[in-house]
């Protein structure tokens, strides 16, 4: 990917680039919790998006994204976007450093990825931190912190997107390390890298390759209705500012006043931030049963009380049970994409061939198989 960046690079703009990368995620766990003030349980992973890019002395933005085949300039300043889907990602994170009193100049960028789209792997992170990164790199001396770059790709979604995240993905993006999961508290900003080498498991993505229509207007109404519900608790109890500081209890002392739907979706998140300490105590011992256990408890979760599941989702689910999968469950933000699975060796080719088999079987599709490897995040190469 390199070579083939740098060759076009070299094409448009008659001399090289400095490259940049950065990843794609998993999260093992902690599923809508990190815009809750939850804990999320994340990692980096080997797909990525990589950028050469290099100043260029005037006011403009020149970029070519090779997978799309497509070109998009822009001014700095004016507020706005260019009308290409990818370009609202590079032109969000150039506003929004400035916003913060960063600097961007004109630069011209080429750039391409192999995190597949809409699988749940976060691909506009990755394109967000590679950016962001960088810029930081060539126009700030570095001076931005790496949590406030987090930040400015998040912020890139929310104004530019129309997507209201939390943190999570451009945080793993940017903080990821080869070999280690991170646990991070979304309201205090804490986080621990723990080593995530489980002996005799692999963890296998199959990407059920649909992506269901609206989920990013389902995604935000997931996230009101958590307001909602934390705003109602906040009544009786002062000290909530978001709804992982709420006890379940207190969710029951409010549910005559919240709509049954709210109620369901608080329920769901309570319930997943202390899966996320009770799989990272389980960790510690090297207990893989456990762990697997609270995977398949959030999947209930998320299909049943959550609702961000679908058909063909719920089918890998129940047919990883099957096979005696040690842990499965939607991952993500839900509505297509991946299934996360936790797998014993031994049953690996078994598992992954009978899920190939019966799901085109059912969808008339295949799914596709990722066996991802915890990686390093962004970066200059
Ligand atoms: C998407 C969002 C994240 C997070 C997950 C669900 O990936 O971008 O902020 O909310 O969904 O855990």
């Amino acid at each position: 990917m390199k070579a083939k960046i740098q060759e076009k690079f070299e094409n448009l703009f008659g001399e090289e680039g400095i490259l940049y990368a950065s990843a794609g995620r998993i999260n093992l766990i902690g599923e809508h919790t990190d815009y809750n003030g939850g804990y999320v349980f994340p990692g980096a992973i080997n797909f990525g998006i990589m950028a050469a890019i290099k100043p260029n002395g005037t006011n403009t933005v020149k970029v070519f994204a090779l997978d799309m085949d497509e070109y998009v300039e822009f001014e700095i300043g004016p507020e706005t976007a260019p009308d290409k889907h990818w370009s609202k990602y590079v032109f969000g994170v150039c506003q929004e450093i400035l916003k913060r009193g960063g600097k961007v100049e004109g630069f011209n960028a080429v750039f391409a990825g192999d995190v597949p789209n809409g699988a749940g792997l976060s691909s506009s992170a990755a394109l967000e931190s590679t950016f962001a990164f960088a810029l930081n790199d060539l126009f700030n001396e570095g001076r931005i912190d790496k949590f406030e770059l987090a930040k400015i790709g998040q912020s890139t979604e929310h104004n530019y997107c129309g997507v209201k995240c939390g943190i999570m993905d451009q945080f793993a993006s940017l903080f990821g390390k080869e070999g280690s999961l991170i646990r991070l508290n979304c309201k205090t900003g804490e986080y621990k890298y723990f080593p995530f080498h489980p002996k005799g498991y692999k963890l296998v993505l199959i990407d059920t390759c649909v992506k269901h229509l609206l989920a990013d207007s389902a995604y935000n109404k997931r996230r009101e209705s958590c307001e909602r519900a934390a705003a109602a608790i906040r009544k009786n109890h002062a000290d909530v500012e978001f709804l992982s500081d709420a006890k379940r209890l207190w969710l029951d002392e409010v549910r005559g006043e919240i709509t049954e739907e709210d109620f369901l979706r608080a329920e769901y998140v309570i319930g997943e931030v202390q899966r996320v300490l009770d799989v990272c105590d389980a960790l510690e011992r090297d207990d893989y049963e456990t762990v697997g256990e609270m995977m398949y408890q959030t999947h209930f979760g998320l299909s049943h009380l959550y609702e961000v599941s679908c058909e063909e989702l719920d089918f890998l689910n129940k047919l990883a049970r099957k096979c005696e999968v040690t842990g499965s469950r939607v991952m993500g933000g839900g509505f297509g994409g991946c299934t996360i699975n936790l797998v014993k060796d031994e049953l690996y080719d078994r598992f992954i061939d009978t899920a190939v088999e019966k799901f085109t079987e059912k969808f008339g599709h295949a799914p596709k198989v990722y066996d991802v490897v915890i990686s390093d995040g962004a970066r200059k190469l």
